[in-house]
């Protein structure tokens, strides 16, 4: 079956020729193409408005894109749609579009429930989940009390409970306050997964990125190592960007919680 084709050599995330428009006629991505090896950590910066979001949409089929996208191998088809999802693991940014039941518990179960696990499973994944963003004990406490930051690690543990491959987390680390924000940095650090990770936080994407992607007005207009594209101040200004503030200061930004 063309689902289960898994090549040891695929990328994690080939896109060849991706477009998409939105159904009012607006062009939101244009020809772009990508690749993403197994385990890379891709983010994604570019102004308001660039196409960022709706790129991270369509790679879990979220947006019906045009052209060849595939995740490990896999087309993302309406007939493979079921597959993807397991695959690819979509935070949105806005942890209230994600987080939906009463408890924690319910939430970070919500996944692994629906995956078939059995019930001893998915108390595992779930414990798992939350230990792995630092929120032991949290499974009694109630999704829509928990503060913004709160509810931001709760989302990414219900999508780390499914185990997906690829990790894609629309601007992580937005209305986070320093410490959240540094303690959210080295989970991600942490994690195995192939990510890609949309930030307005130039920072957070220095740190964070074995290739930074630029996507301007609807187009990949730059791809590769941060330390390439994020010192690059006359293209970073160009594309409504800025250089990271940390350059220069001798910092290594260290993203352990202190
Ligand atoms: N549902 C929609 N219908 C029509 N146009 C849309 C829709 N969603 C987004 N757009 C438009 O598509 C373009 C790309 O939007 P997108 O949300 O991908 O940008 P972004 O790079 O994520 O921006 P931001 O940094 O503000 O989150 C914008 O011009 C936006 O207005
Ligand atoms: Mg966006």
């Amino acid at each position: 079956m063309a689902g289960h084709k898994m090549s040891p050599v695929a990328p994690a995330i080939e896109l060849i020729d991706v477009s998409f428009t939105y159904p009012d006629g607006r062009v939101a991505l244009r020809d772009i193409n990508l690749s993403v090896a197994p385990g890379e950590t891709l983010v994604i910066v570019g102004p308001n408005g660039a196409g960022k979001s709706t790129l991270l949409m369509s790679l879990n089929g979220l947006n019906r894109a045009n052209g060849s996208l595939k995740i490990g191998g896999t087309a993302v088809t309406d007939h493979n749609l079921p597959e993807i999802r397991r695959l690819v693991g979509v935070v949105f940014q806005d942890p209230d579009d994600q987080l939906f039941m009463p408890t924690v518990f319910d939430d970070v179960a919500f996944g692994p429930l629906n995956m078939g696990l059995d019930v001893h499973e998915i108390r595992h994944s779930v414990e798992d989940a939350l230990g792995l963003v630092g929120l032991a004990g949290f499974q009694e406490r109630l999704s829509h009390h928990l503060s913004f930051g709160e509810k931001k690690l709760v989302s990414m543990a219900s999508v780390l409970a499914m185990n997906p491959k690829v990790l894609v987390m629309d601007e992580p680390t937005a209305n986070l306050d320093p410490r959240a924000k540094r303690h959210l940095l080295s989970i991600l650090g942490e994690l195995p997964q192939t990510k890609v990770i949309s930030t307005h936080d130039m920072n957070a994407a220095y740190v964070l990125a074995d290739r930074v992607a630029v996507i301007y007005q609807s187009e990949l207009v730059a791809i590769g190592p941060p330390a390439a594209i994020l010192t690059d101040e006359p293209r970073l200004l160009e594309y409504g960007l800025e250089l990271p503030t940390i350059l220069g200061t001798g910092r290594t930004w260290k993203t352990r919680e202190t």
